[in-house]
């Protein structure tokens, strides 16, 4: 029911390969793979070739998350590279419905991904298109900063659109949240609707000794937080 998506961003870069499957042992769901360009968001990551340096340690979906523009050319690459969610930000898309049938086209599942500010609406006329939406809790571009609280209500307008969207058609899409999040809020942002959670700072910043037995706890310690909104 719940999706826990480390993300990368996070991890130790030189080490990348084994931050993966100790990540995956300790009970994630989904790799998040942040790309940034250094043009749509102030910084710069990692793109292609990482994916497909990182595909043979893990059969968990890596779900990248593009944070570049223009985004249509880089997207076969991607799949190329083995990506299995692809999700942009619809301010970076020229022509956001040919950017989505584009991702599917090429056998991934697609996504929007809407800052902060970014209205809902966006969504409107490509629901048929869509596998995923990611809210942003933060500001694109840097890990570890704080959950912007506006967030919670408009989770809740997403969910009822979605909820609205799978009564009528019986497609579930998924709503991820990337951007801030801990233990001590993931039960109130699962509450306010989503069912994806990244988590960067929390996950790989627990285990920066380099034991990897921190993942199994902080994995953990967000699973039980989890599992009391379902109880
Ligand atoms: C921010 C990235 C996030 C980031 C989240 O632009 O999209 O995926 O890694 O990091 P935390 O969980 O530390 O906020
Ligand atoms: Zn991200």
């Amino acid at each position: 029911m719940y999706r826990i998506a480390p993300s990368l961003l996070s991890a130790d870069f030189a080490r990348l390969g084994e931050e993966v499957r100790n990540v995956v042992a300790a009970g994630a769901d989904w790799i998040h793979f942040d790309v940034m360009d250094n043009h749509y968001v102030p910084n710069l990551t990692i793109g292609p070739l990482v994916c497909e340096a990182i595909r043979p340690h893990t059969t968990a979906p890596i779900d990248v998350h593009l944070m570049v523009r223009p985004v249509d050319r880089i997207i076969p690459d991607f799949a190329k590279a083995g990506a299995n969610v692809i999700t942009f930000h619809p301010e970076a898309s020229e022509h956001i419905d040919r950017s989505l049938g584009l991702i599917r086209d090429v056998g991934c599942q697609a996504g929007l991904v809407l800052n902060p500010a970014t209205p809902l609406h966006h969504m409107d006329h490509v629901m048929d298109k869509l596998d995923v939406v990611l809210l942003m809790s933060v500001n694109p571009g840097f890990g570890g900063q704080k959950f912007i609280p506006e967030t919670l209500n408009k989770l809740r307008m997403a969910r009822e659109k979605l909820d609205v969207y799978e009564a009528r058609t019986g497609r579930r899409i998924l709503l991820e949240i990337d951007g801030g999040v801990k233990t001590d809020n993931i039960a109130e942002i699962a509450r306010a609707g989503a069912d994806t959670f990244v988590a960067g700072s929390a996950v790989f910043g627990a285990g920066k000794d380099g034991d990897p037995n921190r993942y199994d706890s902080i994995i953990g310690a967000l699973r039980r937080e989890l599992a009391r909104v379902a109880a």
